[in-house]
C-alpha cells in the first residue's frame, strides 16, 4: 500500500467559506495526520477543494469513507417505470448532451437554486463529494453560501422571530423526481404517496462545531409547522432573498479533476443554467449524517 507522500497545504480562499487542498493524491491510502487535518479544515471552511484527481469509482468511495459511512438513497418509482429504482453509491450527474444521460439523476442544464443535498430525508447527509469527470470550459460554476455565516449576520429580532421554528422540506424534484417545481410556501399542505418530506428545526446545531445554521433550501416547497400563512411566506422569502447574498458565497469554477467535499451541515449550493449542447459529467458520493437539531 503507497502513502500519499507530498507535503499537504491547506489555502483558505479568500471568499466566505472554501479552502484548496493540494499535495493529496485521494487514490491512495492518506496518512492519519492528513485525514486529521482535512477534517479540522473542512469544520473551519465548510468546502474542500481538492485538484488533479484521477479516481475511480471505488477509489471515490474509499476516499470519502474515510469521512463516514456512505448515504445510501432511498429507493423511489421513476415516471413511467412501476418497479422501484435504487440509485447507486456514485451518481452519475449528466446533462442530456453526455453519453452517460441514460444514468442522468440530475435535472440537466437547468438552473439549480440554493438547495441542501438529502435535505427532505429526515437525517440529511452530513455532506457530499463531487468529482469533475468531463466539463465544459467555459462553465457553468457552482455556487455554494456559507449558512453559518448567514445566520450570524441576522438582526436580533429575525433571530428571535425564528428560533424554536420547525419547517418541512419537500424533495425538490418534486413526486417523481424529474419533475422540478417552482420553489415556493406551501402551508399545511398534504404529503402525496411517494413524495419524500422531512420536518428539520430552521436554526440547526452544527453537530461538530456548536454554531448555529440557518438550514434553509430556496429550490422547493417548505412550510412551517404551526405557523401563520401569509406570516410564514413572508419569513420564507425574506430568509431566501437573505441567503443569496454574493459575500456568503465561495464560487467554483470546474476543472477536469476536481474533487469538492462540503459540509451539508453548513451550506447549500446552486449553479445557473448552462447550455444544453455543452457536456458536463460529475460524480457524487454522499455521507450519512444525523438528525438535524
Ligand atoms: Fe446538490
Amino acid at each position: 500500500m503507497t502513502f500519499t507522500a507530498t507535503r499537504i497545504e491547506i489555502t483558505p480562499t479568500e471568499a466566505a467559506l472554501g479552502a484548496i487542498v493540494t499535495g493529496v493524491d485521494a487514490s491512495l491510502a492518506a496518512q492519519p495526520e492528513v485525514i486529521l487535518q482535512l477534517k479540522q479544515a473542512w469544520r473551519d471552511r465548510h468546502i474542500l477543494v481538492f485538484k488533479n484527481q484521477q479516481l475511480t469509482d471505488d477509489q471515490l468511495l474509499a476516499f470519502a469513507n474515510y469521512f463516514g459511512d456512505i448515504l445510501q438513497q432511498p429507493a423511489y418509482i421513476r415516471k413511467g417505470e412501476t418497479e422501484p429504482y435504487l440509485p447507486p453509491l456514485v451518481l452519475t450527474l449528466a446533462n442530456a448532451a453526455s453519453e452517460e444521460s441514460s444514468v442522468n439523476v440530475a435535472p440537466n442544464y437547468r438552473e439549480l437554486l440554493p438547495h441542501i443535498d438529502h435535505d427532505w430525508l429526515p437525517t440529511p447527509s452530513s455532506g457530499s463529494f463531487l468529482y469533475g469527470v468531463e466539463l465544459p470550459e467555459n462553465g457553468p460554476d457552482t455556487y455554494w453560501v456559507n449558512l453559518i455565516q448567514a445566520y450570524e449576520e441576522l438582526d436580533d429580532a429575525t433571530k428571535k422571530q425564528i428560533a424554536g421554528l420547525q419547517v418541512r422540506h419537500f424533495n425538490f424534484y418534486g413526486k417523481y423526481r424529474d419533475e422540478y417545481p417552482e420553489p415556493s410556501y406551501a402551508a399545511g399542505r398534504s404529503v402525496e404517496p411517494g413524495e419524500r418530506v422531512a420536518t428539520h428545526p430552521l436554526v440547526r446545531t452544527h453537530p461538530d462545531t456548536g454554531k448555529k445554521v440557518l438550514f434553509l433550501n430556496a429550490a422547493s416547497e417548505v412550510d412551517i409547522i404551526d405557523y401563520d400563512p401569509v406570516e410564514g411566506a413572508k419569513l420564507i422569502e425574506r430568509l431566501r432573498e437573505h441567503i443569496k447574498q454574493p459575500h456568503f458565497v465561495y464560487q467554483h469554477h470546474w476543472s477536469k479533476g476536481d474533487l469538492l467535499y462540503w459540509d451539508n451541515q453548513a451550506t447549500a449550493h446552486y449553479r445557473p443554467e448552462f447550455n444544453s449542447n455543452a457536456t458536463r459529467i460529475l460524480k457524487r458520493v454522499s455521507i450519512r449524517g444525523s438528525r438535524p437539531f
